[in-house]
């Protein structure tokens, strides 16, 4: 009784937490109550009366409330492709599925920024409607190597590109009023032992490469929040570093956000809050106790733990909750899937298009071979995974476009696939973090490929690849074709090639894989990645021609994995070294052993020469399909190409004109070749890009790139800071990293 009339005497003396008062309010808290607002809702020892908001089902987290205060909990819940929540709950009838996006590799192949602004504000939309304040992504980390497990969720292996995407993600999911979280900061490109590995390199490839993304898109979008990534970055735990997250994400960068833990990352809770990474995530009662022992026992500054509270206070004062925002719960599903369609149309590349094999006309009978034609791939694995509400096959998609199928191949399919699901329904129930090795197997139907050669008039075939977060991809089962894709894929060119037919291949996958071994099996190959619960419509509308690709490659395919530039420094899982939970290696506390080359520790020899940096300087010979590459059913003329001073740098424009017989949209990559006389340069760095607007037949434009004079300086390492080569750049407009088209000379 005493102390309930003590906490409501309390509370009538407290400051009620405005936007105008956290520093009152910051000096009204207890220990114990700043120590909960800074660790997620893990943590059941911080007993705040009344806080008994559990947040919405299947978020990722939430933060302490502190109702004395009027401190609301504010909810945090996955992305990167679509908002991840539970689509049931008990004893409710309504379901609460979440629109599920294009994977981000797919985002970044439109090289569209403003197509990527829509979905994020429909993205954010969803989170605002069901509760969420704040969405964990995007994800922006570099495509180092193509076997990284999270790179469908990433951008790119340029940075320049996946910053610009990250900032128009990022602009478009807060102009709803929520925020979001990029993820993951820093040097996280690789899952083997991700919460021990130190990634080791240099200076400059750390601020050349893997920060200059994030630091595009703090400049241009202001993230809320951001999230350290598990591992450490040369022997410091990146959520214990003060020289990244202060130094330079605040100090240099102008940072004013939050910095949360990525789920149970780093050790050393006071090292943390030190070093500015604010919010200790999910939380649990041995990081709230931390924090309160580091301050009794003087480990902790006051100064650093206030800063920290009130960072954390500024960030809920922002939030949906805090301003009492009444959501739906209905986001507008159908308007979304819209959005969802209009991305993966523009983020489809087309590989190869040998004698007009595509588009293929209605007219024509289609034999449907593929697992994955069945049974899409809309998604990845793990945190990136989304709860849609369906997702479109391609057999689907090519009924709903008005194809003709042959129904033998179908025939077959739809057994097959029944005595698959079968055989696969042993792991139902499973976690669908883990079902990347649980999809139907390949068959090879010989009677029905030689019959279906004779009955149809193209062949298409799917194949298909998932996987996610805590592990990387096998490079025998998940980066080559497998034994029984490959007889597949030979038996069907064989037997329609024979009778004078064209064979398609379609890849539905999260990254890239091999390609070059069996190319010329195939007349046309388009990549269509994971394309979100549209898919098989924007399969169809490719295949037709009613949408005409104009994806481009926002990595570089090489023509064997042994060529990649990392490749002697990854992680190899394989069928005789599987992947295997006893390579993580759980270190007591913050002690490293750095013993085990590219699981303890992971050398980043190539340095600054990742992906297109490395192929077009060292090796162009072994570059299958080149960085930004893409074909299109029309043809594109570019002139004109003019460069002058504007501001801080360059415009550069170009005229684009459509010189084929239907609408496409063409994409300008601006590159810039250094002197490289005093300085180590690649061969050429992309600095710009844009995107036409569809252009009819006949039809030009006149596209603006801004290169900035910064943009061209690189990392001196000796001198520690940045530096501009004086001389002669030559500044290149290409259709890929390996086409200059058009070029100019510019004197520095
Ligand atoms: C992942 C994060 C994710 C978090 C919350 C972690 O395992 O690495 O990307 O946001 O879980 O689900």
């Amino acid at each position: 009784m005493i102390a309930l009339l003590l906490s409501a005497v309390m509370a009538l003396q407290a400051p009620q937490l405005t936007p105008d008062n956290i520093r009152d309010v910051v000096a009204a808290m207890t220990l114990e109550e700043k120590a909960a607002v800074l660790v997620g809702g893990g943590s059941k020892a911080f007993n705040g009366i009344g806080n008994t908001d559990k947040g919405v089902p299947g978020a990722a987290g939430t933060t302490h409330a502190v109702p004395r205060l009027g401190i609301p909990s504010i909810v945090l819940a996955d992305g990167p492709a679509g908002l991840r929540i539970n689509p049931n709950r008990e004893g409710a009838e309504q379901t609460f599925y979440c629109t599920g996006f294009p994977i981000g590799t797919m985002l970044a192949s439109t090289w569209n920024t403003e197509l990527v602004e829509e979905v994020g504000r429909a993205m954010g939309n969803e989170v605002l409607e069901y509760g969420v304040d704040v969405i964990l992504g995007p994800g922006v980390n570099i495509h180092r190597n193509p076997l990284c497990g999270r790179n469908f969720e990433y951008y790119s292996e340029d940075p320049l590109l996946a910053g610009e995407m990250a900032a128009a993600m990022i602009s478009g999911i807060q102009s709803n009023g929520v925020g979001t979280s990029m993820k993951h900061f820093a040097v996280n490109s690789q899952e083997l032992n991700r919460l021990h590995n130190d990634a080791r390199l240099s200076e400059r490839a750390l601020r050349e490469i893997y920060l200059r993304n994030f630091e595009i898109a703090v400049r241009k979008a202001q993230p809320w929040t951001i999230m350290t990534s598990y591992n450490y970055i040369n022997g410091v735990h990146a959520s214990e570093s003060p020289d990244l997250l202060t130094g330079l994400l605040r100090d240099e960068w102008g940072f004013q956000g939050v910095v949360m833990t990525d789920w149970g990352g780093g050790y050393d809770t006071a090292a943390q809050i030190h070093a500015g990474n604010e919010m200790i995530q999910p939380g649990s009662d041995r990081r709230y106790q931390d924090i309160i022992d580091a301050v009794n026992e003087g480990r902790l500054a006051l100064a650093d733990l206030d800063r920290s509270v009130a960072r954390v206070l500024e960030l809920v004062v922002k939030s949906p909750k805090f301003k009492g925002y009444a959501y739906s719960d209905a986001p507008d599903l159908t308007a979304h899937a819209a959005v969802c369609r209009k991305a993966a149309d523009e983020g489809v590349v087309l590989m190869k298009n040998r004698s007009g094999a595509l588009p293929a006309s209605h007219a024509e009978k289609i034999a449907l071979f593929g697992v994955t034609s069945y049974q899409f791939i809309a998604g990845g694995t793990g945190s990136g995974n989304v709860h849609r509400p369906y997702v479109v096959d391609l057999r689907q998609g090519l009924a709903d476009a008005g194809f003709l199928v042959d129904m033998g191949v179908d025939a077959f399919y739809a057994s097959y696939m029944e005595d698959e699901a079968f055989r696969c329904n042993l792991i139902n129930g499973k976690s669908p973090w883990y079902i990347d090795r649980e999809r139907p197997l390949e068959a090879v139907p010989s009677e029905v490929i030689a019959a279906s050669a004779r009955t149809a008039d193209k062949a298409f075939i799917t194949f298909g690849r998932v996987f996610g977060e805590g592990k990387d991809r096998d490079l025998h089962y998940s980066y080559v074709l497998q034994e029984r894709e490959l007889e597949l894929l030979t038996a069907v060119s064989k037997a329609f090639h024979k009778a004078g037919k064209k064979v398609v291949v379609i890849l539905n996958i999260g990254g890239v894989v091999d390609m070059a071994p069996w190319q010329d099996l195939a007349d046309a190959i388009l990549i269509c990645w994971q394309p979100g619960e549209e898919g098989g419509n924007t399969v169809a509308a490719v295949l037709d021609g009613s949408v005409n690709p104009s994806g481009r490659l926002p990595m570089t395919i090489s023509k064997a994995y042994e060529y990649e530039p990392s490749a002697p420094n990854f992680p190899r899982i394989s069928a005789d070294k599987p992947f295997n939970y006893s390579f993580y290696r759980r270190l007591a506390g913050n002690k490293k052993a750095y013993d085990i080359k590219d699981i303890d520790y992971t050398d980043y020899e190539e340095g600054i020469y990742v992906g297109y940096r490395y192929f077009q300087t060292f090796a162009p010979r072994h570059v299958a399909y080149p960085f930004g590459y893409g074909l299109s059913y029309t043809s594109f003329k570019w002139g004109k190409m003019k460069v002058r001073e504007a501001g801080d740098g360059w415009d550069v424009t170009v005229q684009v004109t459509n010189a084929g017989d239907v609408p496409g949209k063409d994409v300008v990559e601006l590159f810039v070749h250094a002197p490289g006389k005093d300085m180590d340069k690649p061969e050429r760095e992309l600095k710009a890009f844009a995107k036409t607007p569809l252009l009819a037949p006949g039809e030009a434009c006149t596209v603006t790139l801004h290169v900035t004079r910064d943009s061209l300086a690189s990392w001196d390492e000796e001198a520690g800071t940045w530096a501009v080569e004086p001389g002669r750049y030559r500044f290149l407009a290409c259709s890929d990293a390996a086409t200059p088209v058009l070029r100019r000379r510019v004197r520095l």
